[in-house]
C-alpha cells in the first residue's frame, strides 16, 4: 500500500476509532538525523520529501540536569539553546512551534519526532549520576525535565546514542522513566552488540516493546555492521540502517542516494531491515544534494 504520509496518519487513526485496534502496520521508519539547527534548516524539504521520523540531535544535560539543545547552524557555528530548566521549558515559542509544526504542516509526511542523546557529551554520566542520586519517580530532575521537553516540543520517542558510557542499570531506569511518561524509546548503536542485546532484554519486558526501533550505524565506525548479524544478536528485532548522506567532513563515508537504494534494498530482501534513514541533514544542506533524492529511495525501498 502506498499512501502519502498524511493521509497514511489519518487513515491509521480512522481504524483506531472504528475498530478499537488497528490493522494497518506501524510504517517503516524513513528518517533523518538533523544535525543542523532546526530554525534554519529546510523545513519543507525534511517533511514533504518521504521521511516520517526526525531526530533532532541532540539533547545535552548540564551538572545539574538542565536540558540543553546543541545543534549547528548554517555556517557550521555550534548552537547552544537551553531549553529546560528545573522541571520547566525555557526554549522559547519559536523553537517549541518550529518543532512542533513537523507533524502538523498542511504537507507533512512525518508521524514521528525523537530527541537524540549522545555520549559525546557528558550526558551519560549524568544521567547515571542522577538516577543513582534521585531516583525516577515524578519528582525527580529527570522525570520533571524530560517532561517538560516532551510536552513543548511534543517528542514520540527518546534515541539512545550511547557509545561509551553503556551502564545497564541507569539506561534501563531512565527508559522505563520515558515510557511511564508515554514515549517510546529507541536505540542507535554502532557497536557493542552484547550491550545492545541485554538492554533490549531489561526494557522491553512485556508486550508493548517500549524499545521499538534499532537505528544501526552502518558507516564510519559501524561501516562494517550487518544487519542480519544484529538482528539476529537483539533477538529478532528489525534493523533500520542508517547511512551517511555526501559529506565533505568524511567524504569516503558520504553514499550517493544510488548506493544507498542499492544498498537498503539488497538488506531489506534479506529480511533483516525494516526501513532506514540517515545521517544528518546539515550535509545534505551543505553540499546542496537533494531530500527528494534522498527520501524517495526509502519510500521506493520501504512503501
Ligand atoms: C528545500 O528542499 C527541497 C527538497 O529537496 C528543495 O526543492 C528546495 O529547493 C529546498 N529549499 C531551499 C531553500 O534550499
Amino acid at each position: 500500500m502506498r499512501l502519502i504520509g498524511s493521509m497514511q496518519t489519518a487513515l491509521a487513526g480512522v481504524l483506531l476509532l472504528v475498530g478499537g485496534v488497528s490493522s494497518v502496520t506501524a510504517a517503516a521508519p524513513k528518517s533523518m538525523f538533523l544535525f543542523k539547527d532546526v530554525l534554519q534548516s529546510n523545513t519543507t524539504g525534511l517533511t514533504t520529501s518521504g521521511f516520517n521520523t526526525l531526530l533532532i540531535f541532540r539533547i545535552g544535560l548540564t551538572d545539574a540536569g538542565d536540558l540543553v539543545y546543541y545543534s549547528t547552524g548554517d555556517a557550521g557555528e555550534a548552537v547552544d539553546a537551553p531549553v529546560v530548566s528545573g522541571g520547566v521549558y525555557t526554549g522559547g515559542a519559536a523553537l517549541s512551534d518550529k518543532i512542533r509544526s513537523f507533524k502538523t504542516a498542511a504537507s507533512t509526511q512525518v508521524d514521528r519526532v525523537e530527541v537524540s542523546l549522545v555520549s559525546h557529551d557528558t550526558t551519560f554520566q549524568i544521567i547515571r549520576d542522577l538516577v543513582a542520586s534521585e531516583g525516577t519517580g515524578p519528582e525527580s530532575t529527570l522525570y520533571r525535565n524530560f517532561a517538560a521537553l516532551a510536552a513543548a516540543w511534543d517528542v514520540d520517542a527518546l534515541n539512545n546514542d550511547d557509545e561509551g558510557v553503556y551502564d545497564m542499570t541507569s539506561t534501563v531506569a531512565f527508559a522505563k522513566m520515558l515510557g511511564g511518561l508515554g514515549l517510546q524509546y529507541t536505540i542507535a548503536p554502532y557497536t557493542n552488540s552484547a550491550f545492545w542485546a541485554d538492554a533490549v532484554g531489561r526494557i522491553n519486558t512485556d508486550q508493548k516493546k517500549l524499545l521499538d526501533r534499532v537505528y544501526l550505524q552502518v558507516y564510519d565506525g559501524g561501516a562494517g555492521n550487518d544487519p542480519a548479524s544484529w538482528q539476529k544478536a537483539l533477538g529478532g528485532m528489525k534493523i533500520a540502517p542508517v547511512e551517511w548522506v555526501i559529506n565533505d567532513a568524511k567524504p569516503s563515508e558520504g553514499t550517493t542516494p544510488e548506493a544507498a537504494q542499492a544498498e537498503f534494498a539488497r538488506w531489506f530482501s534479506e529480511g533483516s531491515v525494516e526501513g532506514a534513514g540517515y545521517w544528518n541533514d546539515y550535509d545534505v544542506e551543505k553540499m546542496g544534494s537533494s531530500y527528494t533524492a534522498y527520501g524517495k529511495v526509502l519510500t521506493d525501498v520501504f512503501g
